[in-house]
């Protein structure tokens, strides 16, 4: 009895030494072949621990990718490039009228009968490979985070958005994707992010993987980041915009529970071509319905979402030679904007696109009224008021959350100028967004003082010369301000 028991333990002891050995000699010989002693490829690893992981994908999204990249690359249309070569519509034309049934959508892209065939026959093709490929997306179950781009010109812009996040009270990861290895920056990357709870992603380290791939344009970033970021649910924010209050409760609640995307209005009418619609066979929306896309901000749900998360991608990887035209023939919003609720509508997939206008921020110089961002409103609001569920406590008009700086960056070496946003017309200090007493109201806090002092403390951070500057202006305007943040 003993005796079998015995050598039972043996066996066992000799196959996990075997399985050991067996591990160390595959180990080895990867090392052997590729060059380096086992030792070295470690000392490496730890040597280069933060730039390997900025380019390092999983490698199931890494298949996935190469697969669908395939796809991408068989589904070009077979016709000529789609250029617009007429004067763009007039403000009359591309005004949002809700209560206009009538209005025409705008309507002079021409395309011969073959050409229409050829992008309507791909079109076709990729809906079947993104609903095949859909299930292969590979992700980090339950995980959610923020999604961002930004090239080293956006790089002091995106840390002011990135100090306004953590003072919101987010506790949300940030992946910030790079395009290359030539926009690293170790100091940033390895330093600074993770003192704010971001990560550097390196989108070569996947994108060129794929081969005959075309290389990625401007505004195809945001998908490609969206696409190869690790979270489930994402919330993509653009470099220059940031929430005024603490967003993480959006993934838990409506609109987002139902719907899994969500997108927030342009202050434009759509101009979407009537020929898309015929493109992707489905049926053409009245332009009264609803506005264009602004796409500052974004939530997706890949669990819920990853058919059209993929049509997304090819209306980008076709953007500049045939969807960008055919979803926007307007000068505004030409680019990534229309990409998302037009995919999810070809897929017949839900989608809530808020309602609420955004709220332009500003000021008046000389009898005009000069924009100086947009803010955003909160999903929640406008949902129950869309849905008639808010109760006598809720507000009766959607509160304000994401502040957009899409028309004066606030990059800390540039934001005070003569000419800018922090003077009135004679010259004299002034807010850029208005009268206090509103941004108070429809906060509940000043986030304009506030962003005041993210920029001031990332400004001279930094060592900026335009440190002083920042103080005078900060100072002279806010001298009841934070003392803890300006000395
Ligand atoms: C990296 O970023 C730091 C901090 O903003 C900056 O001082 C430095 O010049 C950057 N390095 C490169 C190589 O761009
Ligand atoms: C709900 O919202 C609507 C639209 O803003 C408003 O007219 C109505 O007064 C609100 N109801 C309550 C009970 O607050």
């Amino acid at each position: 009895m003993l005796a079998t028991r015995l050598a039972h333990s043996l066996a066992t002891v000799l196959k996990a030494l075997a399985a050991i050995f067996f591990l160390l000699l595959l180990v080895f010989s990867y090392d052997r072949l590729h060059g380096a002693s086992s030792s070295q490829v470690l000392s490496n690893r730890l040597q280069l621990n933060g730039n390997l992981a900025a380019a390092d994908f999983p490698p199931e999204l890494n298949r996935f990718w190469i697969n669908f990249a395939d796809s991408l690359v068989k589904a070009r249309p077979v016709c000529p490039e789609i250029r617009i070569d007429h004067a763009p519509p007039n403000d009359a034309e591309t005004r949002f009228e809700p209560d206009n049934h009538n209005k025409q959508r705008v309507d002079f892209l021409k395309l011969s009968a073959e050409d229409r065939k050829a992008v309507k026959d791909s079109h076709a093709f990729m809906v079947k490979q993104a609903l095949h490929q859909a299930p292969d997306l590979f992700y980090s179950r339950t995980t959610k985070g923020i999604v961002t781009t930004a090239g080293p010109r956006y790089m002091p812009i995106l840390l002011v958005s990135l100090r306004m996040l953590r003072r919101s009270g987010s506790e949300l990861p940030v992946e910030v994707f790079l395009g290359s290895w030539d926009e690293y920056n170790s100091t940033i990357c390895e330093g600074i992010f993770p003192s704010l709870g971001a990560s550097c992603r390196v989108l070569d380290g996947i994108y060129s993987k794929a081969p005959s791939i075309a290389k990625p344009e401007r505004f195809q970033f945001k998908i490609l980041a969206i696409l190869f970021s690790s979270f489930e649910d994402v919330l993509f924010l653009d470099a220059d915009a940031f929430p005024g209050n603490k967003p993480d409760d959006l993934f838990l609640t409506e609109p987002y529970s139902s719907y899994g995307l969500v997108t927030w209005p342009d202050i434009f009418g759509n101009t979407a071509s009537p020929l898309y619609f015929q493109i992707a066979s489905i049926a053409e929306p009245p332009v009264s319905l609803r506005l264009s896309s602004e796409s500052g901000q974004l939530l997706l749900s890949k669990s819920k979402h990853a058919a059209d998360l993929l049509l997304m991608t090819y209306y980008n990887y076709y953007g500049p030679d045939y969807y960008y035209p055919l979803l926007c023939q307007g000068s505004h919003g030409a680019g990534d904007k229309e990409t998302f609720i037009h995919a999810a509508m070809a897929l017949d997939r839900p989608f809530w696109d808020v309602r609420e206008r955004p709220w332009v921020l500003g000021h008046w110089k000389n009898g005009q009224f000069c924009l100086v961002a947009m803010a955003q409103h909160h999903p929640g609001d406008d949902w129950k008021i869309q849905k008639g569920l808010n109760e006598s406590s809720d507000p009766t008009t959607a509160r304000p959350l994401f502040v957009h700086n899409h028309f004066h960056k606030l990059d800390p070496k540039t934001i005070i100028r003569e000419d800018g946003p922090t003077r009135d017309v004679d010259g004299n200090y002034q807010r850029m967004w208005g009268p206090k007493k509103t941004v108070l109201d429809r906060f509940g806090h000043d986030v304009e003082q506030e962003v005041w002092e993210e920029i001031l403390a990332s400004g001279c951070e930094a060592g900026t010369d335009t440190c002083s500057k920042i103080k005078d202006y900060y100072n002279s305007m806010y001298p009841d301000g934070n003392s803890n943040e300006v000395i």
